[in-house]
């Protein structure tokens, strides 16, 4: 296990930041990670991040502490009975590897979330979601190293507190556990979703005769490559935002005042409006400031097109949520963890 020093976080994140670590070391086993987090918290000489594939973070500085690089590896058939498989994967498998594996398994429920970047224990944190399905449709438990316990302590779905984009994890237990496992009850007779955005046109057009798993995961890969930007060639985190969710009556008197707002009635009579409609019609689409900016095809994608610093990102991103406020009274959270 080495420790590394002063190393640059630019390969770590899909911002692309610059951002240097005091120290960095990576951990692929269980009692690796326990000597890493007793080092880090003896006598509290540093804190310490645990990092997935760094595609939700924005580094607005340098980290004073230990970034801990996850690399648990493992998929593994659990269990089995008439109508579910219980597949547990490690932590640090990848995550659209991961649903592949699935897929060429035909192990259904995940194929909605293709393509989505990052690691499986990060899945949980924000509940991933994507093209009408989350994690916890098909999140069965979880198993995470309670740092200050030095014990391993097993979630069920009801103790996640799963909600849009939210957990335990980034709320009451932040920074207190270190997830290790996941495990997935994915189904043997496949309830396909494909009402959600243009899935249904894709897999017309891409002239799919008989309806898959596959092909709907083909299908979400390439309306994702048509939306989001790679962050192989651009910085970016996916959306920097979460969809704000308002009361029915504001709405209503929103969409009277601006009768293009884009919003989708939730169960419950709330209404979760399409941020990136928000901040289209403040004027930011496409906005560019040296090497930060908005997305130029979807607005709700900050973006480092190649040296911004994490500072610059967040810069634009209070600017968004002052305009959004300003024009339409309505508060933008941001989704991405900024550290
Ligand atoms: P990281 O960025 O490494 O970490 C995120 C947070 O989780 C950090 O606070 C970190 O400390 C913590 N963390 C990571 N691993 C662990 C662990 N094992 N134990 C405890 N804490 C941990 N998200 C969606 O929900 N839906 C989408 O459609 C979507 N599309 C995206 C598209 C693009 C192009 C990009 C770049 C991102 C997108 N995202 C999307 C966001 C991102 O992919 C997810 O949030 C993903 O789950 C982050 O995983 P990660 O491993 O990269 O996490
Ligand atoms: N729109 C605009 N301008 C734009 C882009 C979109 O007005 O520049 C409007 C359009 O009317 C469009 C609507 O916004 O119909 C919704 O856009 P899109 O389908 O692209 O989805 P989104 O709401 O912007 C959410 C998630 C994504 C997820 C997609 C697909 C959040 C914060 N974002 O985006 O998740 O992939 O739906 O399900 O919920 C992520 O979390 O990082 C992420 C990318």
């Amino acid at each position: 296990m080495k420790i590394l020093e002063n190393i640059s976080l630019k390969p770590y994140n899909t911002f692309g930041i610059d951002a240097k670590a005091k120290r960095f070391a990576s951990f692929s086993n269980i009692d690796e990670l326990a000597e890493l987090l007793a080092d880090t918290q003896a006598g509290k000489k540093s804190d310490h991040f645990v990092l997935g594939g760094g595609s939700n973070i924005l580094f607005t500085k340098d980290f004073d502490g230990t970034v801990l690089k996850n690399e648990l590896k493992g998929i593994e058939l659990v269990h089995e009975d008439e109508h579910y498989l219980f597949v547990k994967a490690a932590a640090g498998e990848t995550w659209h590897q991961f649903v592949l594996h699935c897929i060429e398994h035909n192990y259904a429920g995940l194929e909605n979330l293709s393509l989505i970047p990052g690691n499986v224990g990060a899945s949980p944190m924000q509940n991933i979601g994507a093209y009408g399905v989350e994690i916890k449709d098909v999140f069965h438990s979880l198993e995470a190293y309670h740092i200050k316990d030095k014990k391993i302590i097993q979630f069920t779905h009801n103790d996640c507190e799963f909600g849009y984009r939210e957990s335990v994890f980034k709320r009451k237990y932040k920074n207190q556990f270190v997830i290790l496992d996941v495990t997935f009850r994915l189904s043997k007779h496949p309830v396909f979703h494909t009402s959600y955005g243009a899935i249904q046109q894709e897999i017309d057009a891409m002239g799919v005769k008989e309806l898959s798993i596959k092909a709907i995961s083909d299908a979400v890969i390439r309306i994702r490559q048509s939306k989001l930007p790679d962050p192989a060639e651009i910085g970016n985190a996916g959306s920097f935002f979460k969809n704000p969710q308002i009361s029915k009556s504001k709405f209503n008197s929103l969409k009277e005042k601006f009768p293009g707002i884009v919003g989708f009635e939730l169960p419950g009579g709330d209404v979760k409006l399409a941020a990136a409609w928000l901040i289209e019609q403040c004027g930011w689409k496409g906005f560019r400031d040296g090497d930060a900016g908005v997305h130029t095809k979807q607005a709700l994608v900050l973006v480092n097109y190649k040296n911004a610093s994490g500072n610059e990102i967040f810069h634009i991103s209070e600017k968004v949520i002052a305009s959004v406020k300003e024009k339409f009274d309505i508060d933008l959270e941001r989704e991405v963890n900024i550290i």
